[in-house]
């Protein structure tokens, strides 16, 4: 099975702060890194770094060069990356806090930028055999999604971050979310993480559902099972990209037919390496580091 990730792109300018600043505010920053990162190309990199045969798909600036090279250095194939003439690369700006905490303000640019020409074309090097990888910073979902399950594909979707666009895809067409309990809750109106996996399942009797709960840990259920993982604790220095990490080792471990409990488990330990390390894509860790960091657990 081969995963196409069809997903965003972008250059991570990372400012460490005391706090996250509030309104009307105006604070000094104690430092400034670039990353790469972007949920889509977090994702892309975590499944191969799992050791997924992962194709990611959209759309760079000019300036967008170093992702193509980071595809090449971590495995991620990048036959279907466009890079667009004048356009420029999507960006965000992320404060980190000193106790690890983010908020992230992000710029599209050329993740928006998606036709239906590329859809197309991109989507007939894929069959009913392959999966389909979708997060929402790029636009056309709607669009992916009715063509994509047209064609047979399972579709996963992390509706990250959540947003009225959200509204046009259909949803009923999705075999398996990932989201974590802010989304969760945004999808059913529901706080408690119990209560979302029982509408989500209501909602979707026929897909799989992961529910990340930060430092409470993860949730699984589908039709016949119902798991709970709890988080690895670590000293976290930044958490960007850890759900990203999940992600990535969740649809890993899937894809390979590894018994839920077992996915969950690599998955969360995964991102508990990710959240010591800074940035988003050069945190991510390798598939055989985690299992030694399992085995030592
Ligand atoms: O999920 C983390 C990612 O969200 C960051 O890398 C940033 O680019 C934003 O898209």
């Amino acid at each position: 099975m081969k995963v196409l990730n069809i997903g965003s792109m972008n250059l991570d300018y990372v400012y460490s702060v005391d706090h996250i600043i509030q309104p009307g505010e105006t604070e000094a920053t104690g430092s400034r890194n670039t990353f790469l990162g972007g949920k889509g190309m977090n994702q892309s990199v975590a499944l191969a770094k799992a050791g997924v045969d992962v194709y990611h798909g959209g759309l760079i600036g000019e300036d967008g060069q170093p992702f193509l090279d980071a595809c090449k250095e971590h495995g991620v194939k990048s036959d279907f990356i466009q890079k667009i003439e004048g356009g420029v690369t999507g960006h965000t700006v992320i404060q980190i806090d000193k106790n690890a905490q983010n908020c992230i303000l992000l710029f599209g640019g050329a993740n928006q930028m998606l036709t239906e020409a590329y859809v197309d074309e991109v989507l007939s090097h894929f069959s009913s055999e392959d999966m389909l990888l979708l997060q929402n910073e790029v636009n056309m979902l709607p669009y992916i999604v009715d063509k994509a399950y047209e064609k047979g594909m399972q579709i996963a979707l992390n509706p990250s971050p959540y947003n009225e666009k959200l509204d046009a895809v259909d949803m009923k067409k999705i075999s398996i979310f990932l989201l974590n309990e802010v989304e969760g809750a945004q999808v059913t109106g529901l706080t408690d993480p119990e209560e979302i996996i029982a509408k989500m399942k209501e909602l979707f009797p026929h897909a799989k559902i992961v529910l990340t709960l930060g430092k409470d840990g993860a949730m699984y259920a589908d039709a016949e099972q119902k798991h709970y993982q709890p988080i690895f604790k670590v000293k976290a220095v930044d958490t960007t990209a850890a759900g990203d990490t999940f992600t990535g080792y969740f649809l890993a471990g899937l894809a390979e037919g590894m018994p839920i409990p077992d996915v969950l488990k690599m998955s969360a330990k995964a991102s508990s390496i990710a959240v010591t390390r800074a940035g988003a894509v050069p945190s991510i860790p390798l598939r055989a580091e985690v299992e030694e960091a399992l085995k030592e657990a």
